[in-house]
């Protein structure tokens, strides 16, 4: 599972799992286990061929609910409306396999069983997996069909390559359970869904000469951790970055930069974000003048003269724009919580994460943070220690429940 895998959003998930008449329908146990292992609750609908291959018995034990197959099946009283209360009912709709039959019944908007019926209702996103034989899957009808099914709104995961049943090699295999569930939670709607969110992380490099510059210990797992976290919200993230050898998180714009006066540039290239977080540890001077040749060791000391940056993020404060969530955050190692206000109010910031350096379990180069967030209205949020990945989401899940 990739590392910003959307899967355990499935988690609580209501589940429409159609299962149409190929050999690959054994597989619909597996991806029925595998959702109700993962917290979601799964109705299965079969066509009338799918039981050729797997037995409703299985699948409505595995499941917890009784399989459906024909517009009339439900033997509750609203039967002839059930395709409809179960296409609103959806969070997504997962079609797994889906035969030659069945893709075109789908693109011609037939309504004959309960499967093609119910997708014609579903309100939710709905995952088509198409698996055939080889020549079929090329057959310039079917290539046609599953354009025509991208052109009406559903998705179209890609069957795999390999040995088919028909004993040739070639595509149309049915792809991996993970490989499914991983592209049905990317179609679950992120809360973050069209919002723009900027973050830094990292330190900044200050040159004094070509080999050696004025930085901190910042690694930049805080900014990164929070990055990750806001794409799998949905969110279009950028993360400007100082020098560190984190990997990008999936469907993170990544921008690096050296110095504060570059990340200050990057930064206002995308001050209309929605939301800010500002991780980086920026630094508060540079050296006055840049040394074009080493420095050499001659003299017993040496003074480096140094001057004031700009501050980043009082430079968005003074521009904050109304949409906007900033959020900054204080390293102290003294009166911790009058100083985190402070920056609070002067930097016009909606919050600040304080961090305590001398707190144990802390800091820089840990895995675990120990944080306190707290509000422009007052409010203060001690958060226990934690791994950085679940400070971030508890941060952000207090963060965005505000802006609800
Ligand atoms: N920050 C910034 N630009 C700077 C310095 C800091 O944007 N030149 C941001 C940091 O990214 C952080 C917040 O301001 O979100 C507070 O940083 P911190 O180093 O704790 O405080 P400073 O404002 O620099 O004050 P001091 O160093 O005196 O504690």
């Amino acid at each position: 599972m990739s590392e910003s895998s959307r899967i355990g959003d499935l988690q609580g998930k209501r589940l429409l799992l159609g299962v149409s008449g190929s050999i690959a329908a054994y597989k619909a146990a597996e991806i029925t286990r595998a959702l109700r292992k993962l917290g979601a609750e799964v109705q299965v609908i079969t066509t009338r061929d799918a039981a050729q291959f797997i037995t409703k018995t299985t699948l409505s034990t595995l499941s917890g609910h009784r399989v459906l197959t024909e517009l009339t099946d439900s033997g509750d009283e609203d039967a002839w409306t059930k395709h409809i209360t179960l296409g609103h009912w959806a969070d997504l709709f997962l079609i797994a396999p889906a035969t030659a039959q069945t893709v075109a019944k789908l693109v011609h908007g037939f309504a004959d069983n309960m499967l093609t019926a119910t997708a014609l209702a579903a309100r939710c996103p709905v995952l088509v997996c198409p698996a055939m034989d080889h020549d079929m899957y090329l057959h310039p009808a079917v290539k046609t069909n599953i354009l025509a099914l991208q052109e009406l709104g559903y998705k179209v995961l890609e069957p795999g390559y390999g040995e088919l049943a028909s004993g040739l090699v070639g595509i149309g295999r049915l792809p991996d359970v993970e490989d499914i569930l991983e592209r049905l939670a990317e179609l679950l709607p992120g809360e973050l869904r069209g919002k723009h969110a900027l973050v830094t992380a990292g330190p900044t490099y200050e040159p004094i000469d070509p080999v050696r510059v004025v930085s901190n210990h910042s690694t930049g797992t805080m900014g990164f951790t929070l990055a990750k976290d806001l794409a799998r919200r949905g969110a279009r993230v950028t993360l400007v970055t100082g020098p560190t050898l984190l990997k990008t998180p999936d469907r993170v714009h990544r921008v690096d930069v050296l110095t504060s006066a570059e990340m200050l540039e990057a930064v206002l290239v995308h001050q209309s974000a929605d939301f800010v977080f500002m991780a980086a540890a920026v630094a508060d001077y540079t050296p006055a003048e840049f040394h074009t040749s080493k420095i050499k060791k001659e003299a017993d000391q040496l003074v480096l003269k140094l001057r004031r940056t700009t501050d980043i993020l009082a430079e968005l404060g003074k521009h904050r724009q109304e949409h906007q969530t900033l959020v900054g955050f204080a390293m102290e190692t003294e009166n911790d919580l009058t100083n985190a206000r402070r920056k609070l109010v002067e930097k016009t910031l909606d919050w600040i994460v304080l961090n305590n350096l001398t707190e144990d379990g802390a800091g820089f180069g840990t895995g675990t943070n120990r944080v306190t967030l707290l509000g422009k209205d007052g409010s203060s949020y001690p958060l226990s220690v934690m791994p950085k990945e679940e400070v971030a989401t508890a941060l952000l899940d207090r963060v965005l429940a505000d802006c609800a």
